[in-house]
């Protein structure tokens, strides 16, 4: 596990761009595991800068999303899928085709998770997966005691989730009680994998991720056993981590 120290989210968002950027570049099809939050906005920020500079196109590029609300329609402005083509995909050039997100709206759910697993197979698997942690320590929608085993899957949220992304929402009522996530085994398979992480709020989860044992109750802490992980932290982030482990 490599860990990149920087000064602040600015830095840890420029990169990120040029980590991914990098790869869109080198690889013929690159498969991208994308995710959403506000860790990662920046980095889309800066991946937009690169392609509008002619720096970077993504027409050959496939991406897969890590989760997405169950219930919310692709255009529902509280969806992942929104998020991804409002900060994202709509201001490059990557072909709406290969743009993939649980389906929010599938009937057969467990069907939904089965096909979206199929899809990244069959695309080849992830090439780069960006991935953002939850000050529990969670790496998609995979909330502490998820077994490191579990592919693509329906969540019940946490209440705690519930209230922390009730900030997008109108009322509490609104959020989903349910999501849909790559599990921890399907994260595991990317070939890449780069955490995203700033701010106090992160010290601890990141502090236990790097010291502490490998744990399910600790989701991110299997990243220690894959062997191509960059963690980009910001100096706040990493504040409970003696420079001696950096
Ligand atoms: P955040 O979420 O980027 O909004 O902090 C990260 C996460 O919960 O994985």
């Amino acid at each position: 596990m490599e860990i990149i120290r920087v000064k602040d989210y600015e830095t840890m968002s420029k990169k990120a761009s040029e980590i991914v950027a990098d790869r869109v570049k080198t690889l013929e099809n690159p498969i991208l595991g994308l995710a959403t939050g506000s860790t990662p906005e920046g980095m889309y920020r800066y991946l937009i800068e690169k392609y509008q500079a002619g720096e970077v196109s993504f027409k050959s590029a496939k991406s897969f999303n890590l989760d997405e609300y169950v219930g919310l329609s692709a255009d529902d402005k509280n969806s992942y899928n929104y998020y991804m083509f409002d900060k994202f995909f709509n201001h490059v050039d990557i072909l709406k085709e290969n743009v993939n997100l649980p389906n929010g709206t599938a009937t057969d759910l467990k069907q939904a998770c089965l096909d979206y697993d199929q899809k990244i197979k069959d695309a080849g698997g992830i090439d780069i997966q960006v991935l953002g942690i939850g000050v529990n320590g969670h790496i998609g929608f995979n909330e502490p005691g998820t077994p490191f085993t579990m592919r693509t899957h329906v969540v019940d949220l946490t209440e705690s989730t519930r209230q922390a992304n009730s900030i997008y929402f109108s009322s509490l009522d609104e959020v989903p009680t349910q999501a849909f996530t790559m599990g921890i085994g399907t994260i595991m398979e990317s070939k890449e994998i780069i955490l995203l992480a700033y701010g106090e709020s992160k010290a601890n989860a990141i502090a236990q991720m790097l010291k502490g044992e490998v744990t399910e109750d600790l989701p991110a802490s299997i990243l220690k056993n894959h062997p191509n992980v960059t963690v980009i932290a910001d100096e706040k982030a990493l504040s409970q981590i003696g420079r001696a482990h950096v």
